[in-house]
């Protein structure tokens, strides 16, 4: 959006200058003018396409040859058939509530009430992106949802047993993956695997961390110490563990933040391709206007803080499975693109003059 050309090095070892792209978009430039600009599209897709390419080279996901074993974790044991009959319909459609959730946090002039009146539903196997300026409120919410942060008001309902307490039914994947650094891949893997498959067996256990690890693309690297690792490697350890709990809820709160593009393609690539297996409940916190896009159901949009609520919903109605690629060409793609910009772009001014 800012050059006049872009110039793409190959991967390392040896990267050399690769191809040059020629930037001929009018300027003065801003994001939303440029997003409908044709020219813009076509080279991102280009550039796109290119990087994609190269990184192909590396491979980013992975295949499992591992069976996974059919077990359930312990406190997600079905309750009986009759039950489950009976609640079906009402506990597929509304899986997670946010209640008029309130958080007021204490500060030293006094309480300051940082989201107000939020209120969500969420069908089971709903994946939602959450999306809003810098201390608006998003981590704080998603650790209210995982029940590390106190509700001050209003609640959370999951699965029908309202959010007391934090737990591995909410596996919860932050920007810094919070690793043991002493531990292996699979040894970090097993710490929770261990928690929620007590009942299983030691052989059904360890199918579950391999594969789960081969599925982030880890298979070679499992016996490597997590402070051998570089962030990316971390990371993909994190949503492996993230997902090998089966939890009812997944949590990420800009979980690619920390790393380059390239890698978060492949790690977004991961994502995808994990979360089209499990379909597991998720919403995630991002920066990213495409990734937001790219992975959700919907992109809920929040306002600025304090007071902090949901502006605006916008209903991702893109087939999947989806990768990037195709994204990039559908038509429909950079109309969305254009909403969450346009919104971004609406409260870019502070919380006190649009927020009303
Ligand atoms: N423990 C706390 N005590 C007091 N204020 C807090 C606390 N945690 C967060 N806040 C304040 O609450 C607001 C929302 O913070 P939060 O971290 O949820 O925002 P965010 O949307 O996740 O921001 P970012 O995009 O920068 O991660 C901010 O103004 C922040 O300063
Ligand atoms: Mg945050």
């Amino acid at each position: 959006m800012l050059a006049d050309r872009v110039a793409v090095l190959t991967p390392a070892p040896a990267a050399r200058i690769g191809q040059i792209w020629q930037v001929d978009v009018a300027r003065p430039r801003d994001r939303e003018g440029v997003n409908a600009d044709a020219t813009y599209q076509r080279l991102r897709k280009e550039i796109v396409d290119y990087l994609g390419a190269l990184n192909e080279q590396s491979g980013s996901v992975g295949e499992s040859t591992v069976a996974l074993p059919n077990v359930t974790p312990l406190d997600l044991a079905p309750p009986p058939q009759a039950y489950r009959d009976a609640a079906r319909s009402a506990v597929d459609k509304r899986y997670l509530e946010f209640f008029r959730l309130d958080k007021v946090y204490p500060t030293p002039k006094g309480p300051l009430k940082v989201v107000e009146d939020f209120n969500l539903l969420m069908d089971r196997g709903e994946f939602i992106s959450l999306i809003g300026h810098s201390g608006c409120g998003k981590s704080t919410v998603l650790s209210m949802a995982a029940g590390l942060n106190a509700i001050s008001g209003g609640g959370i309902v999951l699965d029908n047993r309202e959010i007391t307490a934090a737990g591995p039914d909410k596996a919860v994947v932050f920007q810094a993956p919070s690793l043991m650094p002493w531990l292996t891949a699979r040894e970090n893997v097993a710490l929770g695997v261990e928690r929620v498959y007590p009942h299983a067996a030691k052989a059904e256990r360890a199918d579950i961390i391999d594969y789960y690890l081969d599925r982030v693309g880890l298979g070679d690297a499992t016996d490597k110490m997590a402070a051998e690792m570089s962030n990316g490697m971390r990371q993909r350890v994190g949503i492996a563990r993230a997902f090998a709990l089966s939890p009812r809820l997944l949590l990420l709160d800009e979980p690619f933040g920390m790393l380059d593009s390239l890698t978060r393609w492949d790690l977004q690539d991961v994502l995808v391709e994990t979360w089209n297996r499990t379909k597991v409940t998720a919403i995630m916190v991002t920066h990213d206007v495409d990734e937001a896009i790219l992975l959700a159901d919907r992109v809920v949009m929040m306002t600025n803080g304090p007071r902090a609520t949901i502006g605006k919903i916008l209903t991702v109605d893109l087939p999947r499975p989806r990768n990037r690629k195709e994204l990039l060409e559908h038509p429909q793609f950079y109309q969305y693109r254009q909403e969450v910009l346009h919104f971004l772009a609406e409260y870019d001014h502070g919380p006190a003059t649009k927020a009303a």
